[in-house]
């Protein structure tokens, strides 16, 4: 067994939620059976990409959902402002890749118009150039752009699709318009560009920007997941510490976020590492998920999922949807449980999801 698979689970996965067992709160904020407090919704406005990573898609054949069953914008702004009502104060937009769906940026106005504490976005890049400017204007506080190679060639095998001069070039439109932080996400998969850490290293301390190295999860559409194929964060902090001195940054234990965060010990630059395989930060989750398609999810690995769609289309009362994001809170298992021989990946692939 490799390194990956043997890894422990800081929480078990247990064959049944507690849920069953302990009464759910009427009120208050939204917490699980394990007392996680949720702050932080993920809303994926669309499945559609105009890429398609080979660590997320398939090269042909994804099948997306019919654009109707697709929630609307007035559909999502309602959800988001129960959920703001219920103590969520940051919105993650993703996708897909968000910025396909037309009109983003009025999407954005009304959220910002909410009042959330943090506003962010995950994009590909592709299109980030030219809606910078706008989506800024709208409210959007900062965007996380996904970058996996450094090297041009190297960057379209892998996405496919796109280029990765298109995508630098994103990167300064971005904090020109003044959506700042930005974020380098790069999934690390071995034998493909974990050749490239510390090359990405260099590149974060040359641009002041954060790079965040992530670890390859099973929520790939061609299901080429593999324990061996993951670079464990660990690893990564081991090879970069070799290059040039590392230290973590200090946090306090209300910051959730899933990266753990170093910094150069000479003051040159930060890297992330998402640790999601190796060793997952499952006990201070405080995410949960709106798909494009309506569905609350709460964990990406968890296939237990509840719709709100039928509620929004059908007049429910914003109490009937709040309750379901309870339920859905409340539902939560421990742990994803990936290493463990019970494991099953889950039936929606990443981009079904948002990340
Ligand atoms: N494993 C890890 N990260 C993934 N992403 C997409 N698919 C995977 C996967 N299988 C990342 C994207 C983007 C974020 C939304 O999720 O690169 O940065
Ligand atoms: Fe598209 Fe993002 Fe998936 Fe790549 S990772 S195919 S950019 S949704």
């Amino acid at each position: 067994m490799t390194a990956v698979a043997a890894a422990p689970v800081r929480l078990a996965r247990r064959p049944e939620p507690l849920a069953r067992a302990v009464a759910m709160p009427e009120e208050g904020p939204l917490v699980d059976t394990f007392g996680r407090v949720h702050t932080d919704l993920r809303i994926s406005v669309t499945d559609r990409c105009n890429l398609r990573c080979t660590y997320c898609m398939a090269e042909v054949g994804e099948i997306f959902r019919p654009r109707d069953e697709i929630l609307t914008f007035d559909e999502i702004e309602r959800v988001a402002r129960i959920a703001f009502s219920l103590g969520v104060t940051a919105v993650r937009l993703t996708g897909g890749e968000p910025l396909v769906r037309a009109g983003l940026a009025d999407l954005v106005a009304r959220l910002s118009a909410l009042g959330f504490a943090d506003l962010a976005l995950t994009t590909n890049g592709t299109a980030l150039a030219r809606l910078a400017p706008a989506l800024r204007a709208a409210g959007l506080d900062r965007v996380n752009v996904s970058c996996d190679s450094l090297r041009a060639d190297r960057f379209a095998r892998i996405r496919r699709r796109g280029e990765l001069g298109r995508v630098l070039a994103a990167m300064d439109a971005a904090e020109e318009a003044g959506l700042r932080p930005v974020k380098v996400n790069v999934v690390l998969q071995r034998g493909v560009n974990d050749d490239e850490i510390v090359d990405f290293a260099e590149f974060g301390r040359a641009t002041g920007r954060e790079v965040r190295f992530i670890e390859f999860m099973p929520l790939d559409s061609e299901g080429s997941w593999a324990a061996d194929a993951v670079v464990p964060s660990a690893e990564v902090i081991a090879r970069l510490a070799a290059y040039s001195p590392l230290a973590p940054v200090w946090r306090d234990s209300t910051d959730v976020a899933p990266a753990t965060v170093y910094q150069f010990v000479d003051g040159g630059g930060r890297i992330g590492v998402v640790a999601t395989v190796s060793e997952p930060f499952c006990g201070t989750c405080n995410r949960l998920r709106l798909t494009a398609d309506g569905a609350v999810r709460n964990c990406l690995f968890s296939d237990d999922e509840l719709s709100v769609r039928d509620l929004l289309v059908g007049g429910a009362s914003d109490d009937a949807i709040a309750r379901v994001l309870r339920r859905a809170v409340w539902g939560k298992r421990a742990g994803h449980g990936i290493g463990e021989a019970a494991f099953v990946r889950p039936v929606r692939t990443m981009s079904m999801i948002g990340g």
